[in-house]
């Protein structure tokens, strides 16, 4: 956030530089340099004419541009310490940036004389035909952000026709966002390293009506999420106010968990995950059970060979292990392995509607969003994230008609180019 300000204020800098500069000064370059720029030709870049600025900050969703729009609000809003957690990555974070970086050397190859007149943007999960591809992924704690926590996701979701996968470790019970939502969501499961834990929760999200099961296979070890570790440093809130102390209080305070038995559990999560756990997974539930956080054609093989139903694509936001790989340039590995045998959705990194558009072109039939939902939650609650989700379907439409395409089947690799 600070960086857009500090980027605007030193390039500003740098520009006077050149324009006092005696070396420049003859080269046309200082007519550049100036603020009082007075030709159209001469125009400077046009970020610096309206920077995005702190004291800018949007005052309701609708004054949102981009989705970008929305965090600088959640920042203001969410103490440093929730705010740290949903913006860290791992270690250096250079997953966080490679996942944003990777889409640039993406570029589309738009066709051009297709009539775009209409554009359908509907797509198929397990004979469940979806309105939009765009999907909110799971994530944990959402009343960290507003107090209408996962809720006003729901209902957001339902006001724009969106798949929801709540999270295990959510801050409202699977039953309660599925009321919110009025209809089924998927369940993401962190299996923890107890089986009877785990079936008890299975159970839970059958008996609650969720006709697919997220396995995240992501978490086998602990982190080191600086960025929420500084930020925590600097929170005056003190923790213990709402947080209580250690796993079991965790848990306590995580409704999926009620009425189950957590004596035994000593950590959330689950370096004993193996391919055999996936067989005993399939057959103790009827839900289909998609793998969250598959990254190469090996495990995206073994995935179809051992009866999986589908694949996230994803490395958890950058917030399981730093490996430096994004998931937009694991994604054609993977979708190739698979073949259109299984369903493949990917995250990680998608905020503009050219990247989910990449996402489909490369082969996965939903794209999943963490942050930006999230943002949306943390600046206005259901409004925000209602309009996070509006400006992201919008930005995909118009990508979708300026790459002359009127449907997602049309999409193909051949509308990506590799730089
Ligand atoms: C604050 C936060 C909490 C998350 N909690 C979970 C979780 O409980 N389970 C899970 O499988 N993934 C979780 N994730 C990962 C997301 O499901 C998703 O993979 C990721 O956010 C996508 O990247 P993006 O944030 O860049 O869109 C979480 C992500 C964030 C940012």
């Amino acid at each position: 956030m600070t960086d857009q300000v500090d980027n605007a204020t030193s390039r500003r800098q740098f520009l006077r530089f050149l324009a006092a500069s005696p070396v420049v000064a003859c080269t046309g370059l200082a007519a550049r340099a100036g603020e009082s720029v007075s030709s159209p030709a001469n125009l400077p870049d046009p970020v610096n004419w309206r920077a995005l600025l702190t004291q800018d900050l949007i005052r309701n969703p609708a004054e949102a541009i981009n989705v970008f729009d929305f965090e600088l609000v959640a920042r203001k809003n969410v103490s440093p310490g929730h705010f740290g957690y949903m913006a860290s990555g791992i270690d250096d974070e250079v997953t966080l940036r490679a996942n944003r970086e990777a889409f640039a050397k993406l570029q589309l190859r738009p066709r051009r004389l297709n009539d775009v007149t209409k554009v359908e943007t509907t797509t198929e999960l397990f004979g469940v035909k979806w309105p939009t591809p765009i999907v909110i992924a799971p994530t944990g704690g959402n009343r960290a952000y507003h107090q209408d926590g996962d809720l006003a996701v729901a209902r957001a979701a339902k006001a724009r026709g969106h798949l929801q996968i709540l999270s295990t470790v959510a801050s409202t019970s699977v039953e309660d966002v599925i009321q919110a939502r009025a209809a089924p969501i998927w369940f993401q499961l962190y299996a923890t390293q107890k089986w009877e834990i785990t079936q008890a929760l299975v159970r839970r999200a059958e008996a609650a009506g969720c006709p697919v099961l997220v396995l995240t296979v992501d978490r086998k070890a602990g982190r080191n999420q600086e960025t929420f570790l500084r930020l925590r440093r600097t929170d005056s809130q003190e923790c213990s106010g709402c947080h209580e102390p250690g796993l079991k209080g965790l848990v306590r305070m995580k409704p999926n968990f009620d009425g189950i038995d957590v004596s035994s559990l000593t950590t959330l999560e689950s370096p004993n995950l193996t391919w055999d756990f996936v067989n005993r997974l399939k057959d103790t539930t009827r839900m289909k059970v998609v793998l969250k956080g598959i990254l190469t054609a090996e495990d995206a093989k073994l995935s179809v060979d051992n009866g999986v139903d589908g694949i996230i694509v994803s490395n958890h936001g950058g917030r399981a292990e730093d490996s430096g790989l994004p998931t937009i340039d694991c994604l054609p590995e993977v979708s190739k392995a698979v073949a259109g045998r299984i369903p493949v959705l990917v995250d990680s990194g998608f905020r503009r509607g050219t990247d989910v558009i990449k996402g489909l072109a490369l082969g996965a039939q939903a794209i999943c969003i963490g942050r930006p939902y999230l943002w949306g939650l943390g600046a206005f609650g259901e409004p925000g994230v209602e309009r996070v989700l509006e400006i992201l379907h919008t930005e995909l439409e118009v990508g979708m008609k300026q790459c002359g395409v009127r449907s997602i089947a049309e999409l193909s690799p051949a509308f990506v180019h590799r730089v």
